[in-house]
């Protein structure tokens, strides 16, 4: 069953959902700005997951996907955006590039998902990426991140999600108090005991709120917001979102943050 696997698509059901995260990103963008986003980048955009969604969500929608793997945004064009149909594939352009090379076309909303700007080590590297981002942006764009933190994310740990017909396995394999630097591994365990191991490494630095807040100032964003998910009684995330003053520490948490431009 490993051998017979694609990685791309186990990672996308296990980690992502793009039609949540674009009603999301649109949501926020008319609480803040008070009209309708059309142009979206995805920075880090693997199969440029955000992107399609993105365009099927509005007639009008255009993306602009950034990654430096070609192999995995032509996955995403091959199996996902082409089959799809209809002239998405002509609103969505995908660059092979790094995320801190600024291109000439302006959006609305850019948004970094799944804590990939934690590659960036030091704060001048986070900042130069910051700084390209608000670059990137229309005068009253909007730059949409997500955050992971709780007592658990700082250590060691192994998280098993049973999706049927495949276990995705979360490994934190190292955090170092000093640096905040933290080793994670992907791994898919199949129903016949194959296992696609490591099929995903990431090498990180675990950034706060308030340095992100602070980096993202820094980089001439006018206004950062904290958002948090509200939760019914039974503790369930309800898809609205507050910005709380405070909160307090929880096992592990995921959360996203807005910056102005
Ligand atoms: C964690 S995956 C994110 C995939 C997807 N966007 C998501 O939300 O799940 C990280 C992706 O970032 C890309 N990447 C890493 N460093 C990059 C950089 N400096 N510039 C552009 N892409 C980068 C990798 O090639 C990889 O596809």
């Amino acid at each position: 069953m490993a051998q017979r696997a694609d990685v791309h698509a186990l990672y996308e059901r296990a980690v992502q959902d793009p039609p949540t995260d674009v009603k999301f990103f649109a949501k926020t963008y008319r609480r803040l700005r008070d009209h309708e986003p059309l142009s979206m980048r995805e920075d880090f955009c693997g199969t440029a997951a955000l992107c399609l969604a993105w365009v099927r969500a509005g007639a009008d929608r255009t993306a602009i996907g950034v990654d430096l793997s070609q192999e995995t945004m032509d996955w995403g064009r091959t199996n996902r955006i082409e089959p799809a149909g209809g002239d998405l594939a002509d609103r969505i352009e995908l660059r092979c590039a790094d995320v801190r090379e600024v291109g000439k076309t302006k959006v609305d909303l850019t948004c970094a998902l799944n804590f990939s700007y934690c590659t960036f080590k030091t704060r001048a590297a986070l900042l130069e990426y910051f700084t390209a981002v608000h670059e990137g942006l229309n005068r009253d764009g909007v730059f949409i991140l997500d955050l992971l933190g709780g007592s658990e994310s700082m250590g060691e740990d192994v998280t098993d999600n049973d999706l049927g017909d495949f276990v995705y396995r979360w490994e934190q394999a190292r955090f170092n108090i000093i640096t905040h630097e933290i080793l994670c591994y992907i791994h898919f365990l199949f129903p016949d005991g194959s296992k696609l191991e490591r099929a995903y490494s990431y090498d990180w630095r675990l950034w706060t709120a308030p340095e992100l807040r602070e980096l993202l100032l820094e980089a001439g964003f006018s206004k950062v917001h904290f958002f948090w998910e509200k939760t019914d009684r039974r503790g369930d995330g309800t898809g609205v979102f507050f910005e709380p003053d405070y909160v307090e520490n929880q096992d592990l948490w995921w959360t996203f943050m807005a910056a102005e431009r």
